[in-house]
């Protein structure tokens, strides 16, 4: 016990690290107002019974399993559309050499597999700096659509519940929803641009509202009652009228106005 816990402590710290690296590269993009190929991230060390489970099925020796088990350490990145799958792909791929290996990918999207599975995963190497020194352990990252991962998810309950001998029935329902699930992306992938400008807007939107409050708020800590009075009343109207270039433009003035006190103070 002691033995597996000293293990995956490292498995455990590398997943950390990933999420933490992959959930930067969002955060950034949001920052700036950008689109992110990445929606979100989950992370997992496999469990010691299914590490044991699948030394078994592979007959591989205790002492090879961290050499021949690549998916004790996983991650899972969700995109909304599956071209974003590609550019988390190249994002990794830009990454090869430095802070971490590729060791192969499987296109599982191309080569949608008999289950009615599909993903992209990668197999890489990431060193990971243990109290012992530097150690080089395995990861998977597997790169999928929402539908795709909602489909895995169900499907991979649904293995659970038996074993692996799905009854010909559920298993042809399976197949269809795959289809379903597919056609959910192209579908969504057609109108990739507007979903897109329509999440840009709302982000833009509400950054414009938070910075028109912020302001309004800054101007009453700074003892401008009657302008922020004047402001408030003015974003309530515009706020009823709900035209965005009207907001925008009251934002630029409250915005000009407090900096133009700030700089006085
Ligand atoms: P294992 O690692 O033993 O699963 O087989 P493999 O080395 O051929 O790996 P593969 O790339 O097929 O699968 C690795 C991982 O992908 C699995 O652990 C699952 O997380 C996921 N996966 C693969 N096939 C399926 C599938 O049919 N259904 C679901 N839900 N997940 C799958
Ligand atoms: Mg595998």
């Amino acid at each position: 016990m002691r033995q597996w816990k000293k293990i995956l402590i490292t498995y455990e710290q590398a997943v950390e690290e990933l999420k933490v690296k992959f959930k930067a590269i969002r955060s950034e993009l949001r920052l700036m107002n950008e689109y992110s190929p990445i929606e979100f991230i989950t992370g997992r060390v496999k469990r010691v019974s299914s590490i044991i489970e699948k030394a078994k099925k592979y007959e591989i020796a205790d002492h090879e399993i961290e050499e021949k088990i690549e998916d004790i350490a996983g991650i899972r990145i969700m995109c909304q559309f599956v071209d974003d799958i590609y550019k988390v792909l190249e994002l990794i791929r830009e990454r090869d050499g430095k802070d971490l290996k590729i060791q192969y990918e499987k296109d599982y999207i191309k080569n949608q597999k008999e289950s009615g599975y599909r993903s992209y995963h990668v197999i890489i190497k990431y060193p990971i700096q243990t109290a012992f020194g530097q150690k080089e352990i395995f990861a998977e990252i597997q790169i999928r659509t929402l539908a795709m991962n909602f489909w895995a998810t169900i499907e991979h309950s649904i293995n659970y519940k038996y074993k692996k001998n799905i009854p010909k029935k559920i298993k042809e329902r399976l197949k269809k929803s795959a289809e379903a699930a597919h056609q959910l992306d192209e579908e969504m992938w057609q109108i990739r641009d507007e979903v897109i400008n329509a999440q840009k807007l709302f982000e833009v939107k509400s950054d414009t509202v938070s910075s028109v409050v912020n302001n309004i708020q800054m101007l009453r800590v700074i003892g401008k009652d009657v302008e922020a009075d004047q402001f408030q009343k003015e974003f309530d109207d515009t706020w009823d009228i709900g035209n965005f270039m009207e907001l925008k433009k009251l934002g630029d003035r409250i915005k000009y106005i407090v900096d133009k006190y700030q700089a006085f103070e």
